[in-house]
C-alpha cells in the first residue's frame, strides 16, 4: 500500500515539526495565546488557511472539539472521525497544540430519545427539553455511562496524539442554570447522599431541627428535594440539596477525568468556569483538574452584573476593572497557582442585555491583565463569527465574512508585546506574590441564598466590594478557600464566613497577619443552626464579642457614625454586639460599627465604600504594605519583575506623583500618562 505509507510518511514529518514548534511556544513562555475554534462549522477547504493564520497571528493553541458529539458519532456507536483527524492533522500542522472539548454539555437528540429521563427538570418540576444546550441532569445514570462511553472513545483516539496536549472537560458547568436539578434521578441520588451524610435517619432530623413544623421524617425514603413547597422549605434541608447538587458536578467531572487520566496521562486537564458563578465549589472541582480556566467576558457581566448603574455607564465599553482581576485571583487559588482563560472576549457578545464593542485597546488590556496575574494563557472566543445559529451576533477575531474583526489587531500587538516581555520579566513559571488574602467560601454564599433576611444582603456583592477596595491600594491579592494557610500574608480579609470549620479557625489562628472580618462572621454551624454561644461562634475565641441582635436595612437608610472624627455609613446590616471593647467606630446612636483588639479587627455593619476603604488604608499601613489608593479607574498588579499599572478608563489618566516615582525601567508604555484602555509596564527596580 505505497499510498498508504506516503501518507503515513507525510503524517510523521507534519507532527515533527510541530513538535518542534510547540517546544518553541512554551519555552519561556509569559503566557501564550489561542483561540476557540469548530471546524465543525466551516467547510473543511478553510481550514489550512484558518491554521496557517492562527500561527502567523501568534497563537500557539487552538480549543476545540466541545460542542461536536453530533458529526463524532451521528447515530449511536457509528462513529465518525474522519473529520476530527483532519481537522487535527491541519491545525498540528501549522504548528498548533490542541486542547480537545469533552462533547458532554450537547448530547445529540438520539440520545435525548433513547433516554428521555436524563434531562434536568427545572425547580416547577418540569422536564427541559433538547434545542439548546446543557440539557443533561447530573444525576442520570444512564447519561453518566454515555459519557464515559464518548470520554473514552475520544481519548483512546487521541490522548497519545503529540499536539492533543491538553483536554478541556464538558463546557461551563452550571451555566444556564443546570446545576441543581429536580428530577426523579436527582431525588434518588438525593436520598443515596443524605443516608451517606447522615447514617440514621435521626442524625438528619437533628441536624434539619425538623421538629420545627412537625417535618419529622421516619426513613430516608420519605425525604423529597426541596422545590414546591408551600412556604420556604427548611434551610437546612436546602443547603444539603445545594451541597448534594455541588458533589453531582464535581463526581460527573471526575469521571471524565480519571478517563482522562488514563488515556491521556501526559495532557494537562483543564475545565473552564464561569464569571460570578457559586452553584457548585470550585476549589473541590478543582482538585480533579490540572489548570483552573474561567470565560472572561467584561462588557457581558457588566451589564448582567450587580454593578451600579454609574459604572455600568462608566464602564460600558470597558468593564468593571475589578471583574477579571477578582476571577484572576479566584481560579488561581482553585488551579492551585495555575490558571486560564479558555473564553476572551473580542467584541459584542450575543446575551447580556445590550451589547455594546469594547474600547479600542480593551482586547489588548485584557489580555495583559491576563498574563500580569500569572495566567498561562489567553484563548478568544471565537476565531470566526458564525453567520447561523444561536450566537450570530457574537463577535469572533474575524468577522463571518473572513475579514479581521476589530480585535484581530490587538491581538496581534498583544502577542508582540508579551514576547518582548519575556526577555525583561516573568516567565511563566514565576509565581506571583500577594501581601494580602480574602477568603472566600461557595458555602456562606449557598447560605445567604437560602436564608438572606434582608433582601440587599449579598454575600458575593460584598466580597466583591471588598476585593474592589483593596484593589485600589494596588497590592496583589489572592483569593482562598476557607482553611487555606494564611502564614505568608500581611493582612487577611474575610468579608464574612457563616460557618467557620474548625480548620479555618486554625488557619486564622496560626497566622500573625492583620485579620479584618466583616458582619454576619460565625453566625451559623455547619447544619446552618445559630451557634450554641451566639455568632460570632468559633470567633469568640480570637475577639471577645458576642452578637445580641442582628437588624437588615432597606436600600435608602444608613447608620451614620464616627470613625477616626470622621462620618462614616453603614448600611444593609448590623449586627449588635456585646463585647469589653470599645468600638472605633460608633453609630449616632451608640453601636458599634466597628472593633478592634490588637491586629484583629471585625465590622459589625455593611461598611460603605468610603468607610471600608478608609479603614483599610490603615489596616494595609500598620502592616507595613506599600500601598496607595490609585487614581479612578487605574489599577495594577505585579508578577515577577513586571509591574503593569492598567486604565480602565475611557479618558487618558494620569499617573500621580507617588507612581512616578516608582521609577524602574519602562518596558511598555508612557510613564508620565496612561492613554485611553493604555498601560504601562515596568520593571521593578
Ligand atoms: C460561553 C460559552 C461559549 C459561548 C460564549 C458566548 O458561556 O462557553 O460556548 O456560548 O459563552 O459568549
Amino acid at each position: 500500500m505505497p499510498h498508504r505509507s506516503m501518507q503515513s510518511v507525510l503524517r510523521l514529518c507534519l507532527l515533527m515539526a510541530a513538535v518542534r514548534l510547540r517546544g518553541l511556544h512554551s519555552r519561556a513562555s509569559l503566557m501564550r495565546l489561542g483561540v476557540c475554534y469548530y471546524p465543525e462549522h466551516w467547510d473543511p477547504a478553510l481550514w489550512p488557511r484558518d491554521a496557517a493564520r492562527m500561527a502567523e497571528l501568534g497563537l500557539s493553541i487552538v480549543r476545540i472539539g466541545e460542542f461536536s458529539w453530533s458529526r463524532i458519532e451521528p447515530a449511536r456507536g457509528a462513529y465518525d472521525w474522519e473529520w476530527l483527524d483532519l481537522a487535527i492533522e491541519t491545525l498540528a500542522g501549522a504548528g498548533l497544540d490542541i486542547m480537545l472539548g469533552t462533547p458532554t454539555a450537547t448530547p445529540p437528540k438520539w440520545m435525548i430519545d433513547a433516554h428521555p429521563d436524563m434531562l434536568a427538570w427545572d425547580k416547577e418540576g418540569r422536564p427541559r427539553r433538547f434545542g439548546s444546550r446543557r440539557h443533561y441532569c447530573f444525576s442520570s445514570e444512564a447519561y453518566r455511562e454515555e459519557c464515559s462511553r464518548i470520554v473514552m472513545q475520544m481519548a483512546s483516539r487521541y490522548g497519545a496524539h503529540p499536539s492533543v496536549t491538553s483536554w478541556q472537560t464538558d463546557n461551563e458547568y452550571g451555566c444556564h442554570d443546570t446545576v441543581r436539578s429536580y428530577s426523579p434521578a436527582a431525588l434518588a441520588a438525593f436520598r443515596l447522599w443524605l443516608r451517606k451524610r447522615y447514617g440514621e435517619i435521626a442524625a438528619l432530623n437533628d441536624a434539619w431541627g425538623t421538629v420545627f413544623w412537625s417535618q419529622v421524617y421516619s426513613s430516608f425514603e420519605e425525604v423529597d428535594l426541596p422545590n414546591l413547597t408551600v412556604t420556604e422549605p427548611n434551610p437546612a434541608h436546602v443547603l444539603d440539596f445545594y451541597r448534594f447538587s455541588s458533589d453531582q458536578v464535581i463526581s460527573f467531572n471526575r469521571m471524565q477525568t480519571d478517563i482522562l487520566r488514563k488515556h491521556a496521562p501526559s495532557c494537562d486537564v483543564y475545565h473552564n468556569f464561569m464569571g460570578f458563578f457559586t452553584d457548585f465549589d470550585h476549589f473541590q472541582l478543582s482538585n480533579d483538574i490540572d489548570v483552573a480556566g474561567w470565560d472572561s467576558y467584561p462588557l457581558g457581566f457588566l451589564d448582567v452584573g450587580p454593578y451600579a448603574l454609574d459604572d455600568k455607564q462608566r464602564y460600558m465599553r470597558q468593564g468593571h476593572p475589578d471583574f477579571a482581576a477578582f476571577h484572576h485571583d479566584l481560579y488561581r487559588a482553585c488551579g492551585r497557582g495555575r490558571f486560564a482563560v479558555l473564553e476572551q472576549q473580542p467584541g459584542p457578545v450575543n446575551w447580556a442585555h445590550h451589547n455594546p464593542a469594547p474600547l479600542n485597546g480593551m482586547v489588548r488590556l485584557w489580555t495583559h491583565e491576563a498574563a500580569a496575574h500569572g495566567a498561562e494563557l489567553t484563548s478568544y472566543f471565537r476565531w470566526r463569527q458564525a453567520p447561523f445559529a444561536q450566537e450570530q451576533w457574537h463577535a469572533g477575531l474575524l468577522r463571518s465574512d473572513d475579514a479581521p474583526a476589530a480585535a484581530y489587531e490587538e491581538v496581534e500587538k498583544a502577542h508582540k508585546e508579551l514576547k518582548s516581555l519575556e526577555n525583561e520579566g516573568p516567565t511563566k513559571k514565576t509565581a506571583t506574590h500577594a501581601d494580602i488574602a480574602m477568603v472566600f467560601s461557595y458555602e456562606t454564599q449557598w447560605m445567604s441564598e437560602i436564608q438572606p433576611q434582608g433582601a440587599r444582603w449579598n454575600y458575593l456583592g460584598l466580597f466583591y466590594e471588598w476585593y474592589a477596595a483593596a484593589r485600589r491600594f494596588g497590592c496583589n491579592i489572592d483569593i482562598l478557600a476557607p482553611g487555606a494557610a494564611l502564614q505568608k500574608y500581611s493582612v487577611v480579609l474575610t468579608p464574612s464566613l457563616f460557618h467557620i470549620s474548625d480548620s479555618a479557625m486554625r488557619a486564622y489562628g496560626e497566622t500573625d497577619a492583620a485579620l479584618v472580618f466583616g458582619p454576619r462572621c460565625g453566625s451559623k454551624t455547619e447544619a446552618m443552626q445559630t451557634p450554641s454561644n451566639l455568632a460570632p461562634g468559633p470567633l469568640q475565641s480570637l475577639l471577645p464579642v458576642r452578637v445580641m441582635h442582628s437588624e437588615s436595612f432597606p436600600e435608602a437608610h444608613k447608620e451614620s457614625g464616627r470613625y477616626s472624627g470622621e462620618a462614616v455609613y453603614g448600611r444593609i446590616w448590623l449586627d449588635r454586639l456585646e463585647t469589653e471593647l470599645a468600638p472605633i467606630a460608633t453609630t449616632d446612636d451608640g453601636a458599634g460599627l466597628l472593633f478592634r483588639q490588637e491586629r484583629r479587627w471585625l465590622f459589625a455593619a455593611w461598611p460603605d465604600s468610603a468607610f471600608l476603604t478608609r479603614v483599610l488604608g490603615d489596616v494595609f499601613s500598620e502592616a507595613g504594605l506599600d500601598a496607595a489608593i490609585l487614581p479612578e479607574g487605574v489599577r495594577k498588579r505585579s508578577n515577577g519583575d513586571c509591574v503593569w499599572t492598567l486604565n480602565y478608563n475611557a479618558a487618558p489618566a494620569a499617573l500621580s506623583d507617588m507612581e512616578k516615582d516608582l521609577g524602574g525601567k519602562v518596558l511598555l508604555g508612557n510613564a508620565e500618562q496612561l492613554a485611553p484602555a493604555g498601560l504601562l509596564v515596568r520593571k521593578k527596580q
